[in-house]
């Protein structure tokens, strides 16, 4: 098949490489992708986010399915053109995308889908903000109400940090003060064709800057799957992908069908189970990164019949998605002073001297030979295992061998499953 991958960080590598890994003879672009990318697949710079351009590219070369991977372009209505153009594309349409683009959509389509969520209170004043601390008191959750790359949410128990916060994002537009939810965070993915969905393997991210959840939101640190913690409170990982497919996923493509504005792409729910029972904090429409990272690894039913089916309408005729046993553990490796302001420019050494990882390029670039960090998350190491202590050894002993002056990365991604 003839793929255009839209997207330039460690997601659309792993979207890629799994792509290649069918060894179906696929042909694909990656546009504008990265220096990673650039090794594997062809590499096209324009800019993935403008509709007419993306379109015209597609149908003048012929690509047989388009698949979007970063929010930007789905938000900008690449994803419309490109289906009026005729051609199958993995991707939500504008108005569907805003299940993540606004937050108060979000909420009202999963309050009219009886969806389990928090409490949430719309706010464009300071008065308003303050009332709805007092009504769901500490710690304060506030999140800026549009796309703001995982950095615009603090939760915090200092008041006056919250309000900080709120007064900032207020001035662009408004802001949503949720009640704060207590529990272990899950990523489930599942692919939608606008009527059925077909869930993928759980995985957790680790959103703090540093070890032992400590410091400011990133857009992901690091992350693990499968979880096998689940089993402890449900028979098995089977059952609670059950229980979110009913409950949570399927009502929410179903009321967005019956709007009008049918979700065709990737539906992320961002869980937590509380003692109550899990919880919506957020929806995206997209591949999650890091998560994509280990969950696409394990992935044994070949990805590009299950995108095409989705853009197509086909996934309700098909099984769900075969999962290795196998754990997989993802380490992002971050410039200095990510995710603040980070230091670009520096030198990348010791990529080809790893072993038995896998590498997934995010913020690089290929300078006169040497690959430089161009950004905040520069790549993720990936790394398979038999259990999560063999895959972690594997992905910290790659990270001892890359150089990156300044660098940071969390040393305790996958610890508590590893034993
Ligand atoms: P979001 O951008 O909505 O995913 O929020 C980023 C992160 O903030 C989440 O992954 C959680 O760790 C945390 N968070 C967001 N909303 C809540 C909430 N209502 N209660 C507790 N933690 C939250
Ligand atoms: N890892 C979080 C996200 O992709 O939004």
């Amino acid at each position: 098949m003839k793929i255009l991958v839209l997207g330039s960080g460690a997601r659309e590598h792993a979207i890629v490489s799994a792509l290649l890994a069918e060894d179906a003879g696929h042909e694909i672009v990656a546009a504008p992708g990265n220096a990673g990318l650039a090794q594997q697949v062809e590499t096209v710079k324009i800019d993935a986010s403008d509709p007419k351009l993306v379109a015209e590219f597609a149908a003048d070369n012929a690509f047989q399915l388009v698949v979007i991977g970063p929010e930007a372009p789905l938000v900008a209505g690449v994803a419309d053109r490109v289906r009026r153009a005729g051609i199958p594309v993995f991707g939500p349409d504008r108005a569907a995308a805003a299940l993540e683009g606004s937050k108060a959509f979000a909420k009202r389509i999963m309050s009219e889908a009886k969806v389990p969520t928090g409490g949430a209170v719309q706010a464009t004043t300071v008065e308003e903000v303050e009332a709805a601390f007092a009504e769901f008191g500490a710690p304060y959750v506030v999140k800026a109400d549009g796309l703001a790359a995982g950095k615009g949410v603090i939760v915090t128990d200092d008041r006056e940090a919250a309000l900080d916060h709120a007064r900032f994002y207020l001035q662009q537009g408004g802001v949503l003060v949720e009640e704060f939810l207590d529990g272990q965070e899950v990523s489930l993915f599942l692919l939608a064709d606008g009527h059925d969905v077909l869930p993928l393997s759980p995985a957790q991210d680790f959103k703090r800057a540093g070890d032992g959840d400590t410091g400011p939101n990133t857009g992901g640190m690091g992350a693990y799957s499968p979880l096998p913690w689940l089993a402890e409170r449900w028979e098995s990982e089977a059952d609670f992908v059950d229980e979110v497919v009913d409950t949570i996923a399927l009502p929410t493509i179903r009321r967005l069908e019956d709007e009008g504005t049918p979700f065709v792409g990737l539906l992320y729910c961002g869980l937590i189970i509380t003692e109550q029972g899990i919880r919506v904090i957020e929806f995206n429409a997209r591949f999650g990164d890091p998560e994509t990272q280990v969950v696409l690894p394990r992935l044994e039913t070949p990805l590009s019949g299950l995108l095409l089916a989705a853009a197509t309408g086909a996934l309700g005729r098909l099984p769900y998605p075969a999962f290795s046993p196998d754990a997989a553990v993802t380490v992002v490796l971050a410039s200095e002073g990510y995710p603040e302001s980070p230091v670009t420019g520096r030198e990348i050494t010791g990529l080809d001297e790893v072993r038995d990882v896998a590498i997934a390029h995010a913020a690089t670039a290929l300078v006169d030979g040497r690959f430089v960090a161009t950004g905040g998350r520069v790549l993720s190491v990936v790394a398979r295992g038999a259990d999560f202590a063999a895959a972690r050894a594997k992905a910290y002993a790659a990270l001892e061998v890359i150089g990156l002056e300044g660098s940071h990365y969390r040393r305790d991604i996958a610890e508590k499953v590893a034993r």
